[in-house]
């Protein structure tokens, strides 16, 4: 940790200008000091720790900084909602891909992730939103070290699943160096390398978010009158919760405060809010920066209301390039077989038999 933080200090004083830096830590001072203003008379002593993230538009300082924080979910999502009026980045900056991880506890699965982000240090980020009491047990080598957000209970099928998401994205925001936001669970695993992964979404003029428009039962027949006039019926969407977006529909995301409310009341099971709220709310919102469809694969086949599961017998390298190469999609208004970055749900005994094949059949490890 030390050592990174020596390289990466290093590496700002080839790339940083340090003029901008000065006024940055003087702005700073003038937020500390407004904040012991507000304190003093009483005030919330929240808006300058709020704050002390910008001085981190440096990505070091903001790694520096850890991901622990006190702010509520309330303060965070509008912590997060910031964006820069200017375009153009005036520091160089890599873009990264934030790994969001969404699971109950352990991620069985973390030695091929290992594997995965293995040599690419600087292009991505990670975070792991678990139960609360749930602490987890990795080294200081492990890329998973410490990358536990401040987490609360989230139920299947419930708000408190999106509360989760929202709360990932949001954390995740706060690194202004984040530029792609992939939603991923303890039973997924990457089915490409780093670099074509990278690239697919760098090369990408879309987010992948599926949203289909569903007049079944298990679609539109989850909708519920009371959500008009926010949400028309031929408004409502369904798809996969597993998204990748880029940073600014994640800021779409984060800042919503109009359909939250809505799906909050009126989608309750048997509407699985985790498959409505995202998909409705950013098809309304912002529809063209949206692929509708989702990068991640999984097998509907086998089970109806939960996809199926591998395990160790079903690993085997024709299942595996079936996955990667069996099907077409649109990418970038071109078909492709390029579809899927990443796939669910694998149960644990199925890490022996992928980690085995991973530098054969997908490409790292
Ligand atoms: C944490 O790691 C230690 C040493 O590797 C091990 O003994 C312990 O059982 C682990 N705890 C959990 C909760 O996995
Ligand atoms: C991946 O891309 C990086 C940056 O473009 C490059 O340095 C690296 O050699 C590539 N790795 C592989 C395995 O192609
Ligand atoms: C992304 O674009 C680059 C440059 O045009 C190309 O070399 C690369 O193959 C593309 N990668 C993917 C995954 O589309
Ligand atoms: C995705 O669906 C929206 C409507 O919800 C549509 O406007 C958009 O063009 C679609 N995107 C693609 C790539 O088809
Ligand atoms: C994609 O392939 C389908 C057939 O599978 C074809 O009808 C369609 O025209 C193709 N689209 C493009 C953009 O090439």
């Amino acid at each position: 940790m030390e050592n990174d933080a020596k390289e990466a200090r290093q590496g700002q004083h080839r790339v940083f200008p340090w003029g901008m830096l000065k006024v940055f830590l003087l702005l700073g001072l003038g937020l500390s000091a407004a904040g012991v203003l507000m304190a003093r008379h009483g005030h919330e002593v929240a808006a300058a720790t709020l704050f002390r993230p910008w001085l981190g538009v440096s990505p070091t300082a903001a790694a520096a900084e850890g991901l622990e924080h006190s702010m509520t979910d309330e303060e965070l999502l509008w912590r997060a909602s910031f964006a820069p009026g200017v375009r153009r980045y005036p520091f160089r900056r890599v873009p990264k891909v934030a790994f969001m991880f969404l699971t109950r506890g352990p991620l069985p699965l973390a030695p091929l992730w290992e594997r995965f982000f293995r040599g690419n240090k600087g292009r991505y980020s990670i975070y792991v939103h678990a139960l609360p009491s749930y602490r987890a047990n990795f080294t200081s080598e492990s890329v998973f070290y410490r990358r536990q957000i401040p987490s609360k209970v989230a139920e299947w099928g419930q708000m408190t699943m999106c509360d989760a998401e929202r709360r990932l994205l949001a954390n995740a925001l706060l690194d202004i160096s984040n530029e792609w936001f992939v939603l991923v669970s303890e039973s997924c695993i990457p089915i490409f390398d780093f670099n074509t992964t990278y690239q697919y979404f760098l090369n990408s003029s879309q987010s992948f978010v599926m949203a289909i428009d569903d007049p079944g039962p298990y679609g539109r027949g989850r909708y519920d009158w009371n959500m008009t006039p926010e949400v028309d019926v031929t408004q409502w969407r369904k798809g996969s919760q597993w998204f990748e977006v880029n940073r600014e529909v994640g800021i779409e995301i984060v800042k919503d405060t109009v359909y939250y409310p809505k799906f909050k009341e009126f989608c309750r099971p048997s509407c699985y809010s985790d498959e409505h709220y995202i998909q409705t709310m950013l098809s309304i919102e912002t529809p063209q920066s949206l692929a509708n469809r989702s990068v991640t694969w999984v097998d509907w086949s086998r089970i109806a209301a939960h996809p199926a599961r591998f395990g160790r017998v079903d690993i085997t390298e024709e299942f595996l390039r079936e996955v990667r190469e069996g099907q077409t999609c649109l990418y970038n208004e071109k078909n492709s077989t390029l579809c899927f970055l990443f796939a669910r749900k694998f149960a644990p005994s199925a890490l022996e038999p992928l980690l085995e094949l991973a530098p054969t059949v997908l490409g790292f490890g």
